[in-house]
């Protein structure tokens, strides 16, 4: 009796597992969330916000590999990235600042 009240429970754990959302770490990062943690304070919410001299964003002609570069390496006034995010997270959040510049 006692086994099967076991599996039974064990069965009742794998069910609620198999139902979650995907790990959140494992999954690709947000470029959304990047850009709003560490963008916005120069670019702002929209790309266009240009403090501190920086470029409007929704108006760039800034390729995507171009902004990977960029960002990583930084220029002039704004920050290196290099250290602070990682590749992946780069990627991410230059793909999500192309979606700010107007096709
Ligand atoms: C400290 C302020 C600052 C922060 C933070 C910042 N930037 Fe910038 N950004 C700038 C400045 C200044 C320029 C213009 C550099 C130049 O060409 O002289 C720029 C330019 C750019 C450009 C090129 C635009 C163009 O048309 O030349 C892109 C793309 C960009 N930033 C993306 C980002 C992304 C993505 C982040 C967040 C990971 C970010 N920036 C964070 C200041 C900042």
């Amino acid at each position: 009796m006692s086994k099967l009240i076991i599996s039974l429970s064990l069965f009742a754990v794998v069910i609620a597992c198999a139902g979650k959302e995907p790990n959140k770490y494992a999954a690709a990062p947000d470029g959304e969330a990047i850009f709003k943690k560490y963008c916005v304070l120069c670019h702002g919410v929209d790309g266009k916000l240009g403090l501190n001299g920086s470029k409007d964003l929704s108006i760039s002609k800034v390729t995507e590999a171009e902004r990977i570069v960029q960002i990583t390496k930084g220029k002039n006034t704004m920050t290196p990235f290099e250290g602070i995010l990682s590749p992946q997270e780069i990627k991410a959040v230059a793909a999500y600042s192309m979606t700010l510049t107007k096709k």
